[in-house]
């Protein structure tokens, strides 16, 4: 057993419904093959376990591992390609990159850089948008699996308006599919996510499949995007005969606990029922929808009726790895929207960044640091004399402190992280 010593802080509980910020100085957690079995003042825990080697993190403080619910491995070498509207984005800057990934040792190469900069941005579990190519997937599951990430992800599946090479069919999608998910699903810490790209480039029959897929896969999650952009959400009204966009997924029964869907930054009254009574969860990704000029996400609305809401890098139009810049870029994003917005503090961020992430995966091991939880967790130690470091020393309180932590923090102030702990970085 370990015994870290030092400042935790987490969001057992949602700041949505009230609940504050969990500060513990001074604090002692026992971790046991990778579970925390202990957890209170380090004192009373060192008495109670004298012998146990001691692991001083007093120099920075300690917050869960992140859950990044939408990022796109395949899309690492893309990021920064900034100035276009999301189709044109795709077709300029995407997909472009995504159709080298039929190359094994190309994709290979992009996974081993993927998992290695969720880490180092503190990253510890994810749900990750895989490849068009089966070997693509299977090089990102061994990749994350060697370094021991959480990673839920799938083989991508379109059937119509993509670049050609990027295409499939339902009959091809399904044995694809399976075939990963029977080397991957609950194989490790890996899991399986059925994952068509959004229904603009999914035929009914593609989306029929994917129903499927998630009746022959146990426990699977379902991922694709949603009410992201006005000329995307046009076109597939178009395409599926002026129906809203939930509603191309829900009417093949795609919608519930197990949906993760991403953006929703246009969403109608109904369709922010539907996800409300369905249990799914929407992964918000600002730095994203800034990005492409998508949209300010309506927040308010979504708590109104009561949708659950989580964080998502989506990398590579998001802008990078790190959730503490997905954080800032919320807190903007609302404040932005005035009236209509919704003021978030650092614990909301926190909150969206960690718990709210872990629940929408489904990982309820996962998200904050209490006993019976896994040690997911990062050190943020800014180097000493930095901005981050001279903010953190001035601040009057934690919320204070965290609040500097989104606004200045980094990866490169983060410096160690474990999973279920074992330290990776
Ligand atoms: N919609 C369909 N594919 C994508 C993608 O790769 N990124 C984003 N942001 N939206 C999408
Ligand atoms: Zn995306």
């Amino acid at each position: 057993m370990t015994l870290y010593r030092g400042t935790f802080i987490d969001t057992p509980e949602s700041p949505f419904a009230g609940a504050g910020l969990r500060v513990d100085s001074d604090a002692g957690l026992l971790v046991e093959d990778g579970l925390i079995v202990a957890r209170g003042p380090y004192l009373q825990i060192r008495e109670a376990h004298p012998a146990e080697q001691v692991v001083d993190l007093r120099d920075g403080v300690v917050l869960p591992g992140f859950v990044d619910t939408h990022v796109h491995f395949p899309q690492i070498r893309a990021v920064g390609g900034l100035g276009l509207p999301l189709l044109e984005w795709l077709d300029r800057y995407a997909l472009p990159e995504e159709a080298r990934m039929a190359d094994v040792s190309y994709a290979t190469g992009v996974a081993q850089e993927f998992v290695r900069g969720l880490a180092a941005a503190g990253t510890t579990s994810a749900l990750v948008f895989g490849a068009h190519y089966a070997d693509a997937v299977d090089a990102l599951f061994n990749a994350a699996s060697e370094v021991g990430l959480r990673v839920t992800s799938g083989l991508v599946l379109s059937d119509r308006l993509l670049r050609p090479e990027l295409l499939t069919t339902p009959v091809r999608a399904y044995a694809e599919s399976l075939a990963l998910a029977n080397r991957w699903h609950n194989v490790g810490r890996n899991r399986y996510a059925v994952t068509p790209r959004f229904s603009l480039s999914c035929t009914d029959d593609l989306l029929a499949t994917c129903r499927d897929l998630m009746d022959a896969i146990p426990g699977a999650l379902f991922t694709s995007h949603v009410n992201e952009n006005e000329a995307e959400i046009a076109t597939v009204a178009d395409l599926f005969g002026g129906s809203d966009y939930v509603t191309t997924y829900d009417r093949h029964g795609l919608v519930d606990r197990r949906t993760v869907l991403a953006h929703n930054v246009h969403p109608t009254d109904v369709e922010l029922k539907t996800l409300a009574t369905s249990g799914a969860t929407v992964a918000h990704c600002p730095t994203s929808n800034a990005a492409l000029g998508s949209g300010l996400f309506p927040l308010t609305r979504h708590l109104q009726y009561g949708v659950r809401v989580a964080l998502g890098s989506d990398v590579g139009a998001g802008t990078g790895f790190s959730l503490l810049k997905e954080g800032l870029q919320a807190y903007f994003c609302q404040q932005l929207l005035g009236d209509q917005g919704r003021p978030l503090t650092a614990a909301h961020l926190l909150y969206l960044a960690t718990t709210a992430g872990a629940e929408a995966l489904d990982l309820p091991r996962v998200g904050h640091l209490s006993v019976g939880q896994y040690f997911d967790a990062q050190l943020l130690r800014p180097a000493e004399g930095s901005p981050l470091s001279v903010a953190i020393t001035h601040a009057e309180d934690t919320d204070e402190a965290l609040a500097r932590i989104f606004t200045l923090g980094t990866p490169a102030d983060i410096q160690a992280v474990w999973l279920n702990g074992d330290l990776l970085h």
